[in-house]
């Protein structure tokens, strides 16, 4: 099939890459010419993990190509995916310039019928505005054509978006009612064959409810984590181990074991938006959202749980205090520092007269960009965060190590080389990554989360 996808960020590029490689035709815009300068150059401008690769070998196959050509991107996709940035507005509502500038786009150059597919997250009504949208840009152009407006919400997770399009647990698709819905449906069904392994994943409904289903998997998930989180802090009070309650009740069938994992707060760029997103949805139409304000309330406290352990064992003035720090990135598997838990550490241990040395395998350079914007206007707190090469390095005469982010080969240190590389044995643990008793044993004053 003839696929467009327009916004080659992360959504899009993984949407167009992985659609090429089931053997679709596949154009993707960004109005951005540094990002498609480098597509084309057969780069890519994020990290994820397996993408460079689907997209190095389709781009050459010739079933992906990029541009910035708005009327030739209209006429190529029979199916047109919006997969532009939603950046949220001060009040935490989603912000929709992009994304209604691509329906005009599409109104203003289609030529026949078009499945238009909102793939960003978007709130309940955007396909209504994405549909008025096109319908005015073509009553301008005094043209009368069909079209259908898709709601087809991603569920893709950072350093595993490849692996999750192409093994989908389910595939959501709202189109709307009448017999351009069913044209919609009939070329989903098929866009989306490929996919669907040993049964049918895809699940047809309205578009509202595919708009809200989207909403409601991130703020399901979110209020798991702090659930666990505000948990984890009362069992460390009680002298209880989170981590054998959290066993304990992950084995009940009913709860599960996924996403139980307590540790400095969620970041990244789905949770914060989507939770904020929602509550302002919800007040809009006159509901409280009680629980969903208690979420975000419990993982803004619990972005700086560190800190609050950190100022227990030395107290409020650390000035003269220098910290190691392991990890930046909101998780393993990317560089991507959006509502990082570690800008708050950092922030606050530099505002309380510390210096930090931080390593991440992957997202110094991101640090960097962050890190100008988090202390604009305040450069000698700036100056008091330098970068290490390597996660020995950040060791070298620390007074202690703070772990934000939980990469793999964080796990199974070498403790003695930590020890000998420290001023004093002490570890601030983010994420539950050790034994308390183990390293314990090894001579280490050991604070992780709720144990
Ligand atoms: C999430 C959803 O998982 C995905 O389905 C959606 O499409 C986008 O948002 P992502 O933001 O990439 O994906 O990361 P995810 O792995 O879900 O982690 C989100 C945050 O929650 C991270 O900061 C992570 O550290 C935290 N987390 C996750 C916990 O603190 N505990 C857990 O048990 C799981």
């Amino acid at each position: 099939m003839k696929v467009t996808v327009v916004g080659s960020g992360y959504v899009g590029l993984v949407t167009g890459a992985c659609l090429a490689d089931v053997g679709n035709q596949v154009l993707c815009l960004d109005l951005d010419a540094r990002k498609i300068e480098i597509l084309n150059q057969g780069g890519i401008p994020i990290h994820e993990p397996g993408l460079l690769e689907i997209v190095q070998r389709n781009r050459l196959a010739g079933r992906l190509s990029f541009t910035t050509d708005v009327a030739a991107s209209v006429a190529h996709g029979d199916i047109q995916f919006i997969a532009v940035g939603t950046p949220p507005d001060e009040d935490g509502s989603a912000d929709l310039r992009y994304v209604v500038a691509a329906a005009r786009n599409i109104g203003k150059h289609m030529t026949g019928f078009k499945v238009i597919v909102d793939k960003s997250t978007v709130p309940v009504g955007t396909a209504d505005k994405v549909h008025a949208a096109i319908a005015d840009e073509l009553t301008q152009r005094g043209t009368a054509l069909d079209f259908a407006v898709t709601s087809n919400p991603e569920f893709l997770k950072e350093g595993a978006a490849v692996e999750d399009f192409m093994r989908p647990d389910r595939i959501v698709v709202g189109i709307p009612t009448g017999e351009v819905g069913e044209r919609a449906r009939a070329m989903m069904q098929q866009l989306y064959a490929p996919f669907q392994r040993n049964h049918d994943r895809t699940l047809f409904m309205d578009v509202r409810s595919a708009e809200l289903t989207k909403y409601a998997a991130n703020a399901m998930l979110a209020t798991r984590i702090s659930f666990m989180n505000e948990l984890a802090n009362l069992a460390e009070t009680l002298g209880a181990d989170i981590e054998l309650v959290r066993r304990g009740i992950g084995s009940d069938p009913r709860i599960g074991y996924h996403f139980l994992y307590p540790g400095t707060g969620y970041g990244g760029s789905c949770f914060p938006k989507d939770v904020k997103a929602l509550i302002r949805t919800a007040q809009e139409h006159g509901h409280a959202a009680t629980l969903l304000n208690a979420v975000e309330e419990v993982n803004d406290t619990q972005k700086s749980v560190l800190v609050r352990k950190i100022e227990k064992h030395y107290g409020n003035d650390l000035s003269g205090k220098h910290f190691a720090m392991w990890g930046l990135a909101f998780k393993p598997n990317t560089d991507d520092m959006r509502e990082a838990p570690s800008r708050v550490v950092l922030q606050a241990l530099v505002e309380r007269g510390a210096r930090v040395t931080a390593y991440d395998p992957v997202a110094m350079e991101e640090t960097n960009r962050v890190l100008e914007l988090d202390f604009a206007g305040k450069p000698a707190q700036r100056a008091a965060i330098a970068l290490a090469q390597s996660a020995q390095q950040a060791l070298e005469g620390a007074d202690a190590l703070v772990i934000m982010t939980e990469w793999s080969h964080f796990r199974s240190p070498d403790f003695a080389a930590i020890k000998a590389a420290l001023k004093a044995p002490v570890i601030f643990d983010g994420r539950n990554l050790f034994d308390p008793a183990y390293v314990r044993g090894e001579g280490f004053a050991y604070f992780a989360i709720g144990r």
